[in-house]
């Protein structure tokens, strides 16, 4: 059976330079980076290559790159340790929005646990956050905001330099975590005017369990981790140096294709979009169709389950998701759709789709193509009635 991947989202598979580069370093540059002699030295050039890299595709320093274990932890970093450097200030409130990713959600959850107040801002139907929403809810006492770049599951860009600039005039840091966006669309630090960026391999062709946060030259961040001095004493423990490495290749390939990449992704999301609009009754993209990531379209099919209708595409060869990855193989609705102010139904009947690299035109009109059969299939099973 011919498969179709559309769950890029959800993570990407490793280009084949990636693998390449990280053989080779798994094999020659085994040397601990810490270690003087040559073969330490050899390793610890390879991560500082790395590093020039992903900073590049940010547009940040070298220095300003430190590696984590993925997005997930460079959230936790960004956030807890930010927080907890300013706790002796007094600070005690934290903002994000209600359609962040879990990484940032649960850990502003368990900062609460521990005295924090958290805020959470709501979305508009688009689901794009209000920076006079945001103006509302900074307080003197709010030390970080969090707000993501772009969402997983919509694919919305936030407007993040003016999100970033009320908080800055309300005297707190700001962290974006630009997990869905750095490889996909052009980021840069300087541009957005930020504090802490988070970024992870897997989503932009590089390994998993690789990730970056760039932390503005000067920031005050305490580690997580505590142990050895790598990563200027901000993340403890022998680095992954061939994950780094190929994280590296992953991001220089990245920022050298994705203008072109990003127009062709775009055509055919835009393709497999009007296509399904036209040939399905009762569906609807979900999310501003402007502000969002070329790759990403999200659409939902009235009196279907997301569940369903996501197994009979698997069957069919065709991948895609019901949302974060994470909330997969549950019925939970979607927080991002809730947020938005969809009823419940519209939370439990959206498919993403997310293309990439490999994703062709035959493609797409495949995918079109079996769609309104199967959604034609499903509805006839079921008794649901037609909402909003
Ligand atoms: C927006 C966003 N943030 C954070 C993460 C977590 O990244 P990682 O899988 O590298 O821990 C993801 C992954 O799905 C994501 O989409």
């Amino acid at each position: 059976m011919q498969r179709i991947y559309l769950d890029h989202n959800a993570t990407t598979p490793p280009l084949p330079a990636v693998i390449d580069r990280m053989i080779q370093v798994l094999r020659d540059d085994f040397g601990n980076p810490s270690s003087v002699h040559h073969f330490g030295q050899q390793a610890k050039s390879a991560i500082d290559e790395a590093r020039t890299d992903v900073a590049n595709l940010v547009g940040a320093e070298p220095s300003e790159i430190l590696f984590t274990s993925g997005g997930t932890e460079a959230d936790n970093i960004a956030i807890r340790g930010a927080a907890e450097a300013l706790e002796t200030t007094g600070k005690r409130h934290l903002i994000a929005t209600a359609i962040e990713h879990e990484a940032v959600l649960n850990t502003l959850k368990a900062l609460a646990r521990r005295g924090w107040r958290t805020t959470l801002l709501s979305v508009d139907q688009s689901g794009i956050a209000s920076p006079a929403a945001l103006r509302d809810a900074l307080t003197d006492d709010t030390a970080v905001v969090s707000i993501m770049h772009a969402n997983n599951e919509i694919g919305t860009i936030q407007p993040i330099a003016e999100l970033a600039r009320v908080a800055h005039e309300c005297g707190a840091l700001f962290h974006t975590d630009a997990v869905q966006s750095a490889g996909k669309i052009p980021t840069s630090v300087k541009a957005l005017g930020i504090d802490m960026l988070s970024m992870s391999a897997h989503k932009f062709y590089g390994p998993k369990g690789v990730g970056a946060l760039w932390i503005r030259r000067g920031l005050r961040v305490l580690p997580l981790l505590t142990g050895g001095r790598q990563e200027r004493s901000r993340r403890a423990g022998t680095e992954n140096v061939a994950g780094i490495v190929g994280m590296g290749v992953a991001a220089r390939m990245a920022a050298a294709k994705m203008v072109e990449e990003g127009r062709r992704l775009a055509s055919l999301r835009d393709r497999l979009e009007t296509g399904i609009l036209r040939a399905v009754p009762g569906t609807a993209v979900n999310g501003s169709p402007e502000a969002r990531v070329p790759n990403t379209t999200n659409i939902s099919f009235d009196r279907i389950e997301a569940e369903s209708l996501l197994i009979a595409l698997d069957l069919e060869g065709i991948a895609v998701s019901t949302g974060s990855a994470c909330s997969s193989g549950t019925l939970e609705p979607s927080h991002v759709l809730k947020a938005m102010g969809f009823n419940a139904h519209r939370t439990q009947n959206s498919i993403r789709f997310s293309l990439g690299a490999a994703n062709t035109e035959a493609e797409i009109d495949r995918v079109i193509a079996v769609l309104p059969g199967i959604v034609e299939k499903l509805r006839s099973l079921t008794r649901t009635p037609a909402r909003a």
